[in-house]
């Protein structure tokens, strides 16, 4: 039988601008998918800002509901390996892209999304890291993987306060790395040294506009996730041999530079994309953030709000004002 939940509605208006509502939906309008996923939590990410106020680079057609991550349990299933009553996860894919996603109750979607929550992991916690902790474990993961190490030196990381960000910081300080922090928040850096970054910047120290194709070497690794002129500055100040992880586009999507920085200084730049990560890279993922990566403050970084209160954080993402991570709760 179908059932009804509150769904957040994003709307074209006749004079091509965009409004949000909560609406009653019922599953029944849901795609069709093999899984059926009453949602407890999701989260916000600078994706489902863009999602929620139109951006048709992430939602092609409308009226639609955001939300790329979700996490719940199990309602109804067309496959053995999900049975009513487990606890999964579902994040990227095309969820709350093109597919209603998690700012509404429930959720229907391919068994090929759908990883099962992995026990060291609640879902709340799960949501706490959403897209953004989970983006910001393959980036750790790609400068891991390309030789950055602990006492390779400072690692810098850009967007500081936002969701990937503030993941990042953390992981990295877990994992022993020396972490520089840049943040246009001057109010914030208690937060980021609370995250373990031992360095706070203002993000103008690291919008270099000298016009030098090379700076000083600085940064045996880099967590990127604006763009444009922070990301190709900190290109130019990484140093012989270090990696840079790109992951966001918050500042620009363009990207200036000349070759220098990886022909004479053999600088690599690891393109870090969530979406259409592979199911068993992904749950390898969420087992590594669940058991050798788990965040001991993964609660107290993240705040929950209703669907109701969700417009003002979407606001607040677009403006670049977010803090950490924000957990969408839906009412049982
Ligand atoms: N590749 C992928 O698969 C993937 C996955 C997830 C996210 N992303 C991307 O990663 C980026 C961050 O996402 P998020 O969810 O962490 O966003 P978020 O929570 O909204 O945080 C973004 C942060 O970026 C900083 N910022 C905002 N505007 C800026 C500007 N004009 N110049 C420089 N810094 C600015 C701010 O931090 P400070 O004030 O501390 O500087 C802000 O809090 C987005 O571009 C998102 O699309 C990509």
């Amino acid at each position: 039988m179908a059932a009804t939940f509150d769904a957040l509605w994003v709307e074209e208006q006749p004079d091509g601008s965009f409004a949000r509502s909560i609406v009653r939906r019922s599953t029944d309008d849901l795609p069709a998918g093999e899984v059926l996923v009453r949602v407890h939590y999701s989260s916000l990410n600078y994706k489902d800002a863009l999602s929620a106020s139109g951006n048709r680079g992430v939602t092609r057609k409308y009226p639609h509901t955001p939300g790329i991550d979700a996490a719940g349990a199990v309602v109804e299933s067309a496959v053995d390996a999900f049975r009513p009553g487990d606890e999964v996860i579902v994040i990227g894919y095309d969820l709350g892209m093109n597919t209603a996603g998690g700012f509404g109750g429930y959720i229907r979607v391919p068994a090929g999304w759908v990883v099962a929550r992995p026990a060291g992991l609640t879902l709340r916690e799960a949501m706490a890291l959403g897209t953004a902790g989970f983006t910001a474990a393959q980036c750790v993961a790609a400068l891991v993987d390309h030789g950055v190490q602990p006492e390779s030196g400072e690692v810098l990381v850009t967007g500081a306060t936002g969701g990937v960000g503030s993941v990042a910081v953390a992981l990295l300080s877990k994992l022993g790395y020396t972490v520089t922090a840049a943040t246009g928040k001057l109010d914030e850096f208690d937060f980021l040294h609370e995250l373990g970054a031992l360095n706070v910047i203002d993000r103008s120290a690291v919008d270099d506009t000298s016009g030098k194709v090379l700076l000083r070497e600085r940064w045996a690794g880099v967590v990127d996730t604006v763009g444009g002129n922070i990301l190709a500055s900190a290109i130019r100040a990484t140093r012989y041999g270090g990696s840079v992880a790109a992951c966001g586009m918050v500042a620009s999507g363009a990207l200036e530079l000349t070759v220098f920085p990886f022909i004479l200084r053999g600088v690599k730049l690891l393109g870090i994309d969530s979406v259409n990560v592979s199911i068993d890279e992904r749950r390898a993922m969420w087992e590594r953030l669940a058991g050798p990566w788990k965040l001991a403050a993964l609660d107290r970084m993240a705040r929950e709000v209703s669907l109701g209160e969700l417009d003002a954080e979407i606001e607040a993402s677009l403006l670049g004002q977010q803090r950490g991570r924000v957990i969408v709760t839906h009412a049982a």
